[in-house]
């Protein structure tokens, strides 16, 4: 490596392929079940060694982060970090914001992780170190998931995180209509029973058996997030009626909604389909880890 070339670290997009809503703590967090797995966007990080903590953020979401810096979820996972380890360096880092911000997708989660990740390589600390769950805990309930950075199933809030046999190859096409919808309106909409955990399959499962498991499945926050942001059923119906989409469903709290292809091939095909029907939404496509 070069003298001056950074350390890369990228935040892939975090998809809840199912998500069930169980139970709610006295302190207002609801406990989860999802499966969740990473893939078809990312936003990208730089990091390099500096006196003191700086972010920079470039790339097309630039605009939507948050004003104050001292409110990034990357400062304050590299604060966290220093105070945790005694650390007195700094770091440059510098972000690609790929992703739509407050998505559904764990943006700001997913570049926490990522920063987490890629400051331990630039601190030599340990990435295995007992202090470092309940600090990305404290960051945010998806923090935990996105440092797995790979399928897995999550539950409690966010903190118990249950291995799972890789995915069969599958292409995901997410689908954004650029509609903010904040995820604790959305979890307050939320009407009903609470949902027991999935009973999902522990065995490894082909692409049709994984559709089937996931038609069993459902995400309890699409409806209230649909009551409060329509376009969120808009997108619904265009991604479940492209052709090569198997299955179509919101992950998160939305408003990013995702379709299971065969392929990555299909999935590139059904983005380039819908891109062209609505040049207003936000549509990437690719594999998932
Ligand atoms: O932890 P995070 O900052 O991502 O959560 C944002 C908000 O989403 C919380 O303040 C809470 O209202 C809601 N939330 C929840 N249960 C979860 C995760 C988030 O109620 N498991």
């Amino acid at each position: 490596m070069a003298a001056d070339a950074p350390l890369v670290e990228f935040a892939p997009a975090k998809v809840n392929l199912y998500l069930h809503v169980t139970g709610r703590r006295p302190d207002g967090y609801h406990l989860l079940d999802s499966l969740v797995t990473f893939g078809a966007a990312a936003d990208r990080l730089e990091i390099r060694p500096a006196e003191t903590l700086r972010l920079s953020v470039c790339g097309p979401f630039a605009d939507h982060m948050p004003a104050d810096p001292a409110d990034n979820l990357i400062i304050r996972a590299a604060a966290a970090l220093r105070t945790a380890f005694g650390i007195e360096r700094g770091a440059d880092l510098r972000l690609e914001k790929n992703l739509p911000v407050a998505s559904g997708i764990g943006g700001g989660s997913s570049d926490a992780a990522a920063a987490i990740r890629g400051l331990c390589r630039l601190w030599m600390l340990d990435p295995a170190a007992p202090a470092l769950a309940p600090l990305a805990l404290a960051l945010g309930a998806d923090v935990p998931v996105c440092l797995q950075g790979r399928t897995v199933r999550m539950q409690g809030i966010g903190e118990t995180i249950l291995p799972l046999p890789a995915l069969p190859p599958i292409g995901l096409v997410l689908v954004n209509p650029l509609v903010a919808v904040a995820t604790p309106a959305v979890f307050n909409a939320r009407r009903g029973d609470f949902s027991v955990a999935a009973d999902w399959p522990a065995d490894p499962l082909d692409m049709d058996g994984l559709v089937a498991a996931l038609g069993r499945t459902r995400n309890d926050l699409q409806a209230p997030a649909v009551g409060l942001a329509p376009a969120i059923g808009a997108v619904l119906t265009r991604l479940a009626g492209t052709p090569g989409v198997r299955l179509a469903r919101m992950s998160g709290s939305g408003a990013t909604c995702f379709g299971i292809c065969p392929s990555a091939d299909t999935a590139a095909r059904a983005a380039a389909e819908i891109r062209a029907a609505e040049p207003g939404w936000w549509v990437e496509a690719g594999t998932c880890a």
